[in-house]
């Protein structure tokens, strides 16, 4: 069979920290064949070189610094890549797109790349928009809010279930939905504020939106940086769990700012199939080349927090799109974003594995000691590392406190406590000897 090439041409619009709308930063095209991209290209435009805010929309594959040196430079994705990491992340890589093929009455992943890039709309992660010209507009797009929850609930099952979504409630509920990940969430609008809301699944085999919650209040316990969450307990008994956008801030005219984000895949300028031969490490290096003046050492620290609090809750769902990094102005650098996805997955097993490398001592299995051989590469002295970790240790300890105290029922606690092993059996011991 033939297939056809097509080049989708494209403004790639970029909301510069602090605007409410986007600029234009630089002209993007897309080759495909059939639905397969397979080579990209990229210029900045000259009048985006020239803004003293302005932004790489890649960092690790359209350094501006590049730009700068001779106009008219043409990116391309790195070796083997068809497609530019951050371009990548501007369109959803699971859930979302079942939402545009739903909308599109498409096969799964029957769409080419550019379909789910068109239609992942003004509400997408992070700050990036495509437009046909430099003057075109934004796309509008009113979110829907809380009190909307059922409805969207409703649509989330009937995508899950392949059935269309009838056309008015595909008004209300495609805005926000297209968001990433494999689990069923939409946008919302609460409080002037706008939130993840992540959907129970039928088949889950646990209380999931209050678990992830519990979860992430207990990583904030730790001290480590987590977005605002909610849970709301919906009248026909189902559970939803909110998590503040860390992209989006509110403007004093009432609108949103949005921030500039990458994932680590994209820092990484790996394909999702490569995320097995990454590690931790390598995010710490990231954040040493990229990260923003004053913060490196403390989002290092942060870093090698989240990947013990990953080993002491099993959380071995910790790949690279689960990672992301978030551009700050002010200090013209990358921050680790905040804490998101993080869920214990009970396991029979004592011998666990996460799914990035954890030190140089064991690789990715997921023990104390081996995170602890880590230290020196997230600038951390050992007996600081040791101190992080036994801290971590004891809060995580008392975890059924916390759920309890965010509304997690004990039978729920009871399905998900073989994801808490205990610290002394995964290395404890031997990080007190340090
Ligand atoms: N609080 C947040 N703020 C901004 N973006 C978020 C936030 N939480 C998640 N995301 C984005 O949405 C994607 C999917 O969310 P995630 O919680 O990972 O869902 P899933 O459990 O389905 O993988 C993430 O990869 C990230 O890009
Ligand atoms: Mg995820």
């Amino acid at each position: 069979m033939i297939s056809s090439t097509s080049t989708w041409s494209k403004y790639v619009f970029i909301a510069l920290e602090g605007a409410a709308d986007a600029v234009p930063a630089g002209k993007l095209e897309l080759l495909e064949e059939g639905i397969k991209p397979i080579a990209s290209t990229f210029v900045y435009g000259n009048k985006y070189l020239q803004r003293a805010n302005a932004v790489a929309v890649d960092p690790v594959s359209m350094p501006l610094h590049e730009a700068k040196k001779s106009r008219e430079t043409v990116f391309q994705p790195p070796a083997g890549l068809a497609l530019f990491g951050a371009i990548r992340d501007a369109a959803p890589d699971s859930w979302g797109r079942r939402v545009i093929e739903n909308m599109l009455r498409a096969a799964p992943d029957g769409l080419p790349e550019t379909e789910y890039l068109a239609h992942a709309g003004p509400h997408r992660t992070g700050a990036l928009d495509f437009r046909d010209a430099p003057n075109a507009p934004a796309e509008p797009g009113k979110l829907p809010d809380a009190k909307s929850l059922t409805y969207l609930l409703d649509a989330a099952a009937m995508i899950q279930d392949g059935k269309p979504v009838p056309k008015k409630l595909q008004l209300l509920f495609s805005v926000g939905a297209t968001f990433g990940g494999a689990r069923p969430k939409a946008v919302l609008l609460d409080d002037n504020r706008q939130w993840v809301a992540k959907f129970p699944v039928a088949r889950d085999g646990f209380n999931v939106p209050l678990v992830e919650r519990a979860t992430l209040e207990l990583a904030r316990q730790c001290g480590m940086r987590v977005p605002e969450t909610r849970s709301i307990h919906l009248p026909d008994g189902r559970d939803v769990m909110l998590i503040e956008r860390f992209d989006r801030m509110l403007l004093p005219e009432g609108s949103f700012g949005k921030r500039h984000v990458v994932s680590a895949l994209t820092m990484l300028k790996m394909h999702e199939s490569d995320t097995a031969s990454a590690s931790y490490t390598d995010l710490a290096d990231t954040l040493s080349d990229h990260g923003a003046t004053g913060f490196v050492a403390a989002d290092k620290t942060e870093l090698f927090k989240r990947m013990v609090f990953n080993i002491l809750v099993t959380n071995d769902d910790d790949h690279l799109r689960n990672h992301a990094f978030v551009w700050d102005g002010a200090k013209k650098g990358w921050r680790l974003s905040d804490l998101y996805d993080v869920v214990p997955k009970p396991q029979v097993g004592s011998e666990r594995f996460l799914v990035l490398g954890v030190g140089p001592a064991k690789g990715r299995l997921a023990t104390l000691d081996n995170a602890l051989s880590a230290a020196g590469r997230f600038g951390l002295l050992k007996h600081v590392a040791a101190e992080i970790i036994q801290h971590l240790s004891g809060v995580v300890r008392e975890w059924r406190t916390c759920f309890e105290a965010f509304d997690v029922p004990k039978t729920e606690c009871d399905k998900i406590a073989s994801a808490f092993r205990k610290p002394q059996s995964i290395g404890l011991r031997e990080v007190e000897k340090t």
